[in-house]
């Protein structure tokens, strides 16, 4: 068989870490079966594909206009896609809504991209589709660090997430098909793999072959075994689904990254309630200070949503009490945002004005800002062990330290890809800067 004609790929990714992996396995596969490589030239691509992210209302009704200007601005014959979570959600009514789009791939149907890409009209969005059996093409974006899926969809029943609507019934992929492809990629020089699923904890209750269950721990435990792999990340746990087995794994694995992302999504126990999480403020709280116990140096991140339908301002008070005890190294924050297929849809009576929600908005960023400053202060002067990945365009290189805190140092492309003790020097908001100790 004749090799295809090079041709290029221009990809927009929206959303979250899965999205980004996502994204990597269509470069990948594309790469592989048709002969696409990347470019960052919108109009010198022959396929734009833009992987959407629908859990909030804004990107979704951006990206019609987003689509708009790549249709006006593309060359000619070049094909649009529109793939992930959106495409999961709206289907067919995209091309309705915008004709000139060539196809439509769902969030749980990625697997398929190389059949629809060159099939007009083509829309996959089926969210029975398993494709937790499948295995991708070998992806590259960041040659230290690679992520994995290690289950596919969600089970539990947030009542103001679309996820489960658009990602379907949880699904976990086997044991021995991630350790192989966490395997593949320290052979090719990763140091460190993500694992990535809506809800890792409930990793190993269901897969799609009849096999026995197991448990996020032991998968931990089997994936730590790997030669080479220097750490191990994970996102995203449930607060509710954290048992001790997993905190003890946690606190003494010297693999596993000391950073832990626990969504609190709101402090009030009654809201919480009205979310469907299945834990109080006090079961949070509780949690996060007996991983802080038992971790000294962990940091804990979270996502808080203000203004749920409901929350009233003691309500909201609950959530900067749990800012407060927990101290959060850093929180992704938005205000709710009411997504079709869920159930706090029917709450719309008791939604809060948008006035109101951008007010606790601001509240929360200025009471985490203070917290942050506090906290990243603390690493003056320490010494830390850093795994360096990328190198600036400024001359610095940058890594993260074991508890996943980005320092920078000057230096050159010899530390990559290494664990380096670095002193800190400075610190902001954000980020570290050091020496490297000699
Ligand atoms: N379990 C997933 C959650 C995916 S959604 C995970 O792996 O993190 C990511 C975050 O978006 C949620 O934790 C929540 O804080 C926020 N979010 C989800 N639905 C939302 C909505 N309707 N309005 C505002 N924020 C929302
Ligand atoms: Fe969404 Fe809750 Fe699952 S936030 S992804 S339904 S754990």
């Amino acid at each position: 068989m004749s090799k295809q004609e090079e041709k290029k790929l221009f990809i927009q990714t929206l959303g979250c870490q899965m999205n980004d992996t996502d994204s990597q396995h269509i470069i990948a596969e594309l790469k592989e079966h048709k002969n696409y490589s990347t470019t960052d030239n919108m109009e010198e691509a022959d396929l734009i594909i833009i992987n959407t992210c629908s859990v909030r209302e804004k990107p979704v009704s951006k990206l019609f206009s987003e689509i708009g200007q790549f249709n006006v601005k593309k060359k000619e014959n070049a094909k649009i896609g529109v793939c992930g979570c959106t495409a999961s959600h709206l289907g067919k009514d995209i091309m309705k809504r915008a004709p000139y789009v060539d196809f439509v791939l769902g969030a749980r149907n990625i697997s398929k991209i190389k059949d629809v890409v060159d099939k007009k009209g083509a829309v996959e969005i089926d969210i029975d589709y398993d494709d937790s059996t499948y295995q991708f093409a070998q992806s590259g974006h960041n040659l230290y660090k690679t992520s994995v899926n290690i289950s596919i969809g969600c089970d539990k029943k947030c009542t103001f997430c679309i996820v489960p609507a658009t990602r379907g019934d949880e699904i976990s992929i086997p044991t021995e098909m991630i350790v192989e492809q966490v395997k593949k990629d320290v052979a090719k020089g990763a140091k460190e793999v993500t694992l990535l699923g809506q809800n890792v904890n409930s990793y190993g209750k269901r897969f799609s072959d009849k096999r026995e269950k197991t448990s996020f721990t032991k998968l931990l435990q089997e994936v730590s075994k790997i030669e080479g792999l220097e750490r191990i990340r994970f996102t995203s746990p449930h607060p509710l689904h954290m048992d001790d087995e997993f905190i003890e794994e946690f606190a003494k694995n010297p693999k596993i990254s000391k950073c832990i992302h626990m969504p609190l999504q709101s402090g009030s126990t009654s809201i919480l309630k009205a979310m469907k999480r299945g834990y109080s403020k006090e079961g949070f709280i509780k949690r996060a200070k007996k991983i802080r116990e038992m971790v000294p140096d962990v940091r804990i991140t979270t996502d808080i949503i203000v203004a749920f339908p409901g929350e009233t301002e003691e309500d909201f008070q609950d959530t900067i009490d749990v800012i407060k005890e927990v101290k959060f190294d850093q929180i992704f924050n938005f205000k709710y945002s009411p997504r079709p297929n869920t159930e706090a849809l029917e709450l719309k009576d008791l939604e809060i004005p948008d006035d109101i929600g951008s007010k606790r908005l601001i509240d929360v960023i200025e009471l985490h800002k203070e917290h942050q400053s506090e906290l990243m202060d603390l690493n003056i002067g320490k010494t830390v062990t850093v795994l360096f990945d990328s190198l600036k365009p400024n001359g610095e290189v940058s890594g993260f330290t074991d508890n996943y805190c980005q320092v920078f140092v000057k230096g050159s492309d010899e530390l990559l890809g290494k664990l380096v003790d670095v002193k800190i020097t400075d610190a902001t908001r954000t980020a570290l800067k050091g020496d490297v100790v000699n």
